[in-house]
């Protein structure tokens, strides 16, 4: 079988015809490539996978990010450090109480945002998988930047053009009042620098990149700088432009972190979450993107 798409939203898409646990042919992995510029969300249901099988999906499509993995540390679940652990559960497989870490790391994953954006290279796709999921609540929500760029009056696609927002790991923390990190943990992830609007060589679109994880937009004031990134999220996720997915069981979302922002919704943290994802490395090529100074890539801050 080959790869059939059945359209869910201008930018997303259910897709089947093909078996994720199998090692995919190049023509394969080209088809999936291709769906997601044009998509950038891809839904397959009933594809539940193991650790070997998604570590090897992901492989097919590049090098694997690390993500906050490297900041953290500490015991882990899973085989491998690139599968990271979304869920509310500790690493003794029980339910995570309301002041454990994890759970600040999942009402930080309930705001906008691109996985990595505060990593140079950052995330391209994200693979998540579902592994049990609770009884109500905690959809996944996704945004296109595209449109987001494409909908954007002309003054305000003037007024971004030449922009750069500098994205840090730990801004979405400290926003929620986590703000329990040693020096050396601060240090470990320098932050990011990415220009706000870049083009897409594949499918030759603008995106607006935005997300939480920026905090600060280069010569302009804190407050200023801001209050843009706030404006422009709210622009960007505006109802028409938001794709919401229900979690079943054995579900795998892929999604481009280039092209599109994310959130999960709410759930009962006292009910059992879990999925598991892993995250291939962007590979730079946005023409904006590559042009940065490289000096200009880490801010001091
Ligand atoms: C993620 C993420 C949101 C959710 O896996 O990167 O942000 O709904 N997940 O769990
Ligand atoms: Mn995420």
């Amino acid at each position: 079988m080959t790869l059939q798409l059945k359209p869910l939203h201008p930018f997303a898409a259910e897709a089947s015809g093909i078996d994720l646990s199998r090692p995919l042919e190049p023509a394969q992995v080209r088809a999936i490539e291709q769906a997601m510029d044009t998509h950038a969300v891809l839904v397959w249901r009933a594809q539940p996978l193991d650790q070997d099988q998604q570590i090897a999906l992901a492989k097919s499509f590049g090098p694997l990010d690390l993500g906050l993995r490297k900041l953290k540390g500490g015991p882990h679940r899973f085989k491998y450090a690139e599968l990271a652990d979304i869920s509310n559960v500790k690493a003794d497989g029980d339910v995570a109480d309301r002041e454990h870490a994890k759970i600040v790391g999942n009402v930080a994953n309930q705001l906008w945002h691109s996985d990595s954006s505060f990593q140079r290279p950052r995330a391209k796709y994200s693979m998540l998988s579902a592994a049990v999921v609770p009884s109500f609540g905690g959809d996944t929500e996704y945004a296109d930047l595209r449109m987001a760029y494409d909908a954007l009056p002309a003054w305000l696609k003037a007024k971004v053009a030449d922009l750069k927002a500098v994205h840090h790991a730990l801004h979405s923390r400290f926003l929620l009042g986590d703000t329990n990190y040693t020096e050396e943990q601060q240090r470990a992830i320098a932050p990011a620098v990415w220009p706000l609007v870049q083009t897409d060589p594949r499918s030759g679109r603008k995106i607006l990149f935005i997300g939480i994880h920026a905090c600060e937009i280069i010569g302009m004031t804190p407050a200023e700088g801001r209050m843009l990134i706030m404006d422009l999220i709210e622009h960007a996720t505006q109802r028409e432009f938001v794709h919401r997915h229900h979690w079943q069981v054995g579900d795998l979302v892929i999604w481009d972190n280039t092209a599109t922002v994310h959130r999960g919704r709410w759930y009962d943290f006292d009910e059992r979450r879990e999925l598991r994802r892993a995250t291939t490395e962007e590979v730079i090529t946005s023409p904006e993107a590559m042009a940065l100074d490289p000096a200009e890539t880490v801010p001091h801050t």
